[in-house]
């Protein structure tokens, strides 16, 4: 009898310890308690782009697409002193047939392939501060946050939500902050889920029900009021909120947050495109697309300025005290060319403090 009991606790402790493993590791949080200081001198320069991890082939184009728009960036992040990148997700696709989606782990062969291989020079020197977008969940979204945590933090994702802050010196000093969302959770319903493995992912979580949806949404609207006190506050997430592309399940709730708390701008790729959705009077966001790092698609119907399909690129900004200067550059060819420009002001010349 005895022998019989032991018997069976070891295979109990077996079968826990079969089930403990076929979970992945957990150590990442979704969101990050800590708020990540930097501080700059005079100039904060940075640039944009999104689903940039495409690497077929560009019909004659001299380095593919991909590599085309990251060697116009390499030329403007050494012209401009960038400080970094604002990554907004999808940044490991299914390139070929034989090609896996987003990474397999920390080792898949994309973070050399798809990564360091493709953006040299001072891209190479520069933090990407990244947020995941739904290809990114198609497959171990955890692995990138674990690459972040215990490989290279220079592609820096250590939750799937977190903030910095920019304290800028100089004349003024200014303060920036950054709230980096996951869109993913807002965009699609659990049962429009396209793909089984980013189902997969959401059960992990238990983000499979509209409870998860407040609870994020409560988090943002947190460390949107405690940031009230920044110039600047901009938001990068993956999903658009520009035009037609708002209205897609929650994402209308982010709109109505940056529009009670200020935001100055929103930054998402998703829409293969350069796009842009000026500040309006009763909605003084600027809305950003820039997607169009290794393919092109159509964008979001309704906005103010888009590039049409087949236009590859970037977006470039620079923000000096109480003015954010920024272009679309075109960066099909390497003769790169700028396609839109404008400027927005700091919050605190349009919403008193
Ligand atoms: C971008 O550049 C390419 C190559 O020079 C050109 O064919 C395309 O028309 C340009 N796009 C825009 C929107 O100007």
């Amino acid at each position: 009898m005895k022998v019989l009991l032991i018997i069976f606790f070891f295979i109990v402790i077996q079968c826990l310890l079969i089930i403990s493993n076929a979970i992945p590791n957990l150590i990442m949080p979704e969101s990050s308690d800590i708020i990540f200081e930097e501080r700059y001198n005079d100039i904060l320069d940075f640039l944009v782009i999104g689903d940039w991890g495409f690497q077929g082939k560009g019909v004659g184009r001299k380095h593919g697409n991909q590599k085309n728009v990251a060697f116009v960036m390499k030329k403007w992040a050494e012209r401009y002193n960038s400080k970094f990148i604002i990554n907004v997700g999808d940044s490991f696709y299914k390139s070929e047939n034989d090609d896996h989606q987003g990474v397999d782990s920390i080792y898949d062969d994309k973070w050399k392939t798809a990564w360091l291989d493709v953006y040299k020079g001072r891209l190479a020197e520069i933090p990407w501060y990244s947020v995941a977008g739904n290809h990114d969940w198609y497959n171990n979204v955890y692995a990138e946050i674990e690459y972040s945590l215990n490989v290279n933090s220079r592609f820096f994702m250590p939750s799937l939500f977190y903030v910095r802050t920019n304290i800028i010196s100089g004349k003024k000093p200014t303060k920036v902050a950054w709230i980096h969302i996951d869109t993913n959770l807002f965009f699609y319903t659990y049962d429009m889920i396209p793909n089984d493995q980013m189902k997969n992912n959401f059960n992990i979580l238990g983000w499979n029900n509209d409870i998860e949806v407040e609870n994020k949404l409560r988090w943002i609207e947190q460390q949107l009021i405690e940031q009230q006190d920044s110039d600047w506050i901009l938001v990068a997430g993956h999903h658009p909120l520009i035009g037609a592309c708002v209205s897609f399940n929650y994402m209308p709730r982010l709109v109505e947050l940056f529009e009670r708390y200020g935001v100055s701008a929103y930054f998402a790729g998703h829409a293969h495109v350069l796009e842009y959705q000026t500040p309006k009077p009763d909605s003084p966001v600027a809305y950003f697309t820039s997607g169009a790092a290794s393919r092109t698609s159509d964008g979001c119907s309704g906005k103010d300025w888009g590039m049409p399909e087949g236009t590859f690129g970037f977006l470039h900004a620079t923000i000096i005290e109480n003015e954010m200067t920024f272009s679309f550059v075109n960066a099909t060819t390497t003769k790169d060319k700028i396609v839109y420009q404008g400027k927005l002001t700091a919050r605190s010349t349009w919403r008193p403090k």
